[in-house]
C-alpha cells in the first residue's frame, strides 16, 4: 500500500517521532539518488518550494518545479491522469492546491494502479501537514521535550492551526485556541483533533487562549484563495493581534511562532516578530529539515 501524507496523522504518533528524529540528523543516506520529486503549486510560496527543493537535494534527488499554469489541473487534463503520468517520472509527487479533494483525487488515481509514488500535501484549503512538522520540531528543539508543552493559537481556524491541533494531540501536547464568534472550527475539524489524543480549550478570549501556554501561535487571517473575504475577515479579527503583552501573559519562557508569511500589525506585530521570545525564523529553517526527514521516511516506506 503506498503511504501518502495528505494531513499530519496519516503518519501514526510513532511515525511522526520517526520523522522529527530524522529531521534532527543533517547526514541523511542519498535514498533520492538517481531520483525526481514533483512540486505542484497552484498557489505562491516562499517556503514550501525552497525548503521542498533543497530537502531534496540534500537526499540526493532531483526536484522540479512545476506552475499550474504549464500542468491546467482539470482544465487541460484530469487530476487523475496528471498523477498517473507523473508518478512515471517521480519518486513522491507534492501538491500545494486551492481543495484538498484534489490531493486525495491524486492519491486515489495512484493508489488504484500500484504505483509506488507518494503524494504529499504541500498546503491545502484543509491542512498543512508540511508544517506541522516543522512547528513540532521547533517546540522540541526550544523545550527538548513535546510530551506536556502547550500550544495556544489565537486566530483564524484555518489549514494550519487545524494540522498545528492535530499534531498537538498526536505528540501527548496541549492545544488551545482562541478565534472570534463565528470563526470557530467546525465540529468535524474538532473532531478530528479530539481523535488525535487532545481536548482542545476553546475560547474567544486570546488572553484566556495563551494563560499558562509554552508556545503562542498564529497564522494570517486571510488565506490564499479567500482575498474576496478580506474585508469582513479584518473586521471580526480586530483585537487577535499577538504582541508582546499578550506574550506576556503566556507561560515564562514561552515562545511566538508563525507559519509566515506575517501581516505586520494584523495577526501579529512586527515588534513580537523581532522579540527575543520570537523563534519565526527558526521555525521557518526548519521546514527544510522537517521535509528532509519526511521524505526519507517516505523513501523507505514505498521504495525500501
Ligand atoms: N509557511 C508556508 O507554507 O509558507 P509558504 O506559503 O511561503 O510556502
Ligand atoms: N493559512 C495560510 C498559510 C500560508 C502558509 C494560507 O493558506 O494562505
Amino acid at each position: 500500500m503506498t503511504r501518502h501524507v495528505l494531513e499530519i496523522d496519516d503518519l501514526a504518533p510513532e511515525e511522526l517521532a520517526d520523522v522529527l528524529a530524522r529531521a534532527a540528523d543533517a547526514s541523511p543516506p542519498p535514498v533520492l539518488a538517481g531520483k525526481g520529486v514533483a512540486l505542484l503549486f497552484e498557489k505562491p510560496s516562499a517556503r514550501t518550494r525552497n525548503s521542498m527543493e533543497m530537502a531534496v537535494v540534500q537526499l540526493g534527488g532531483h526536484p522540479v518545479y512545476i506552475q499550474p499554469s504549464e500542468v491546467g489541473l482539470d482544465q487541460r487534463e484530469s487530476i487523475e491522469d496528471v498523477a498517473r503520468v507523473f508518478a512515471g517520472y517521480y519518486a513522491v509527487i507534492g501538491a500545494r492546491v486551492f481543495r484538498h479533494s484534489s490531493c486525495e483525487r491524486m492519491a486515489a488515481a495512484i493508489d488504484g494502479h500500484g504505483v509506488a509514488t507518494g503524494v504529499v500535501n504541500m498546503l491545502s484549503d484543509a491542512s498543512h501537514p508540511l508544517q506541522a512538522l516543522a512547528d513540532l520540531l521547533t517546540v522540541r528543539q526550544e523545550f527538548g521535550d513535546l510530551e506536556g508543552r502547550s500550544v495556544a493559537y489565537v486566530g483564524d481556524p484555518n489549514n494550519v492551526a487545524r494540522s498545528l491541533g492535530i499534531a498537538c494531540g498526536m505528540a501527548g501536547m496541549g492545544f488551545r485556541i482562541a478565534s472570534p464568534a463565528g470563526y470557530a472550527f467546525a465540529d468535524e475539524d474538532l473532531d478530528r483533533i479530539r481523535a488525535s489524543g487532545v481536548e482542545p480549550f476553546v475560547t474567544t478570549d486570546p488572553g484566556a487562549a495563551v494563560s499558562g501556554a509554552d508556545a503562542v501561535y498564529t497564522d494570517v487571517w486571510v488565506s490564499m484563495g479567500e482575498e474576496a473575504e478580506t474585508k469582513q475577515k479584518l473586521d471580526a479579527f480586530a483585537g487577535y493581534t499577538v504582541d508582546s503583552a499578550l506574550m506576556g501573559r503566556a507561560a515564562t519562557g514561552a515562545i511566538l511562532m508563525h507559519c509566515l508569511p506575517a501581516h505586520d500589525g494584523q495577526e501579529v506585530s512586527r515588534e513580537a516578530l523581532e522579540a527575543p521570545f520570537s523563534r519565526v525564523f527558526p521555525q521557518a529553517e526548519n521546514r527544510m529539515h522537517s521535509a528532509r526527514g519526511l521524505l526519507w521516511w517516505l523513501m523507505e516506506q514505498n521504495h525500501g
